[in-house]
């Protein structure tokens, strides 16, 4: 498994393990965002080095984007010993080291994330990949990056929108493994939150679940607590103008899956009600149409990590234990999604 570095000074600690790697080239990528706001951090302290910037945005996570990175790399001459460095969120980490692991049949890269998302979650664990005809990572492979460099100091830049999308994978962390972690986590506080511990035990504890079962076969399925309805929620909303943003949508697949963690594997109706609110508070409430339900529970069908018609979920024991492969019907997806719109509704009319 892949090794994280935490930096104090990126533009100290970036060159020197850079320098542990015999490379023929170096390529950068980057999104808009991260080549306005991050890459001029870094840029004076790399060697030569050639940068491919795309526009920032999920919607730009597609075979699109991949075949002009491609394009790029073999443009620029890159050779089975050329690296790529991710410089972004998410978004540039899953694309980024989707296209670099299988250009040439891969070459390797570096994750240098720079949203607290794929700080704590998304550049740990090799999963890569992009969007297909509106799935979610439907394309994609397992590769881990020679290093990941966590530096924070990324986050002065980034929307607080964006550190509250990222705060969602910290409290699934603190959900699905640790009682303690979650209680101590605060609602808000985007400014005085202190992120590096929270980042540390966070990677932490991906990292252990990860270490334990890489290919997802069994425990590693924990980490997908809130995605299943989570990820329908992201697509079903992918185009329109109540897009959400990651984590959102997870907040949202949180509170649905731990209906059903109450219905099917035990959570408590105290608990259910201590994760429903806390997660009401930091991401407010969402509005769903009725008639809309149908079709996200029918993207539920469609997610990747169910095998034939049979859903299997993720679900909390209690808080800080999560249990896998739980199966559960449309009918009782379709019930846990509208147990979202009715507190959601209520909150909204009052
Ligand atoms: N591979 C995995 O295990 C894994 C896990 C979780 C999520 N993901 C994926 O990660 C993606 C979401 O990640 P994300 O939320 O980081 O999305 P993202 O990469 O789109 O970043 C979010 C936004 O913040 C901007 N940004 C990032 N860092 C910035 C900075 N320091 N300053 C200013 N702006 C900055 C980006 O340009 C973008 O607009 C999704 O595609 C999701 O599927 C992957
Ligand atoms: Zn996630």
């Amino acid at each position: 498994m892949e090794s994280v570095l935490f930096s104090n000074n990126v533009r100290n600690d970036l060159p020197e393990i850079l320098r542990q790697f015999q490379l023929s080239r170096l390529g950068v990528i980057t999104d808009s965002n991260t080549f306005r706001d991050c890459y001029p951090l870094v840029k004076s302290v790399l060697p030569d080095h050639a940068v491919f910037s795309f526009p920032a945005g999920e919607i730009n996570k597609h075979l699109g984007t991949c075949q002009d990175i491609w394009t790029w790399m073999t443009e620029e001459g890159f050779d089975r010993k050329a690296l790529i460095i991710n410089l972004g969120g998410g978004v540039t980490g899953d694309m980024g080291g989707f296209c670099a692991a299988t250009y040439k049949r891969g070459i390797r890269f570096i994750n240098l994330p720079t949203s607290l998302l794929s700080m704590v979650d998304a550049s740990v664990g090799g999963k890569l990949g992009i969007d297909f005809k509106g799935f979610k990572n439907h394309i994609g492979v397992f590769t881990d990056p020679e290093t990941v460099i966590v530096a924070s100091e990324f986050l002065k830049t980034l929307p607080h929108a964006e550190l509250r999308s990222g705060y969602a994978e910290i409290i699934k962390h603190g959900l699905i493994q640790d009682a303690t972690y979650f209680s101590g986590l605060k609602p808000v506080e985007w400014e005085s939150q202190v992120w590096d511990a929270l980042i540390r035990k966070s990677v932490g504890i991906k990292k252990r679940v990860v270490e334990q079962d890489p290919k997802e076969s069994g425990l590693r399925k924990i980490l997908n607590f809130g995605h299943t309805i989570g990820h329908a929620f992201e697509s079903f909303y992918l185009d329109s103008a109540k897009h959400l943003l990651h984590g959102e949508a997870i907040a949202i697949g949180m509170i649905c899956e731990a209906w059903l963690s109450n219905r099917k594997s035990g959570l408590s109706a105290d608990q259910l009600q201590a994760v429903t609110d806390f997660l009401l508070t930091v991401y407010g409430h969402f509005e769903v149409n009725s008639g809309d339900i149908e079709s996200i529970v029918n993207l539920c069908l469609q997610d990747k990590k169910n095998v034939g018609a049979t859903l299997n979920f993720s679900l909390l024991r209690a808080i800080g234990d999560c249990t896998y492969d739980i199966p559960c019907s449309v009918e009782e997806i379709s019930e846990a999604v509208q147990f979202y719109q009715s507190i959601s509704q209520k909150a909204l009319k009052s």
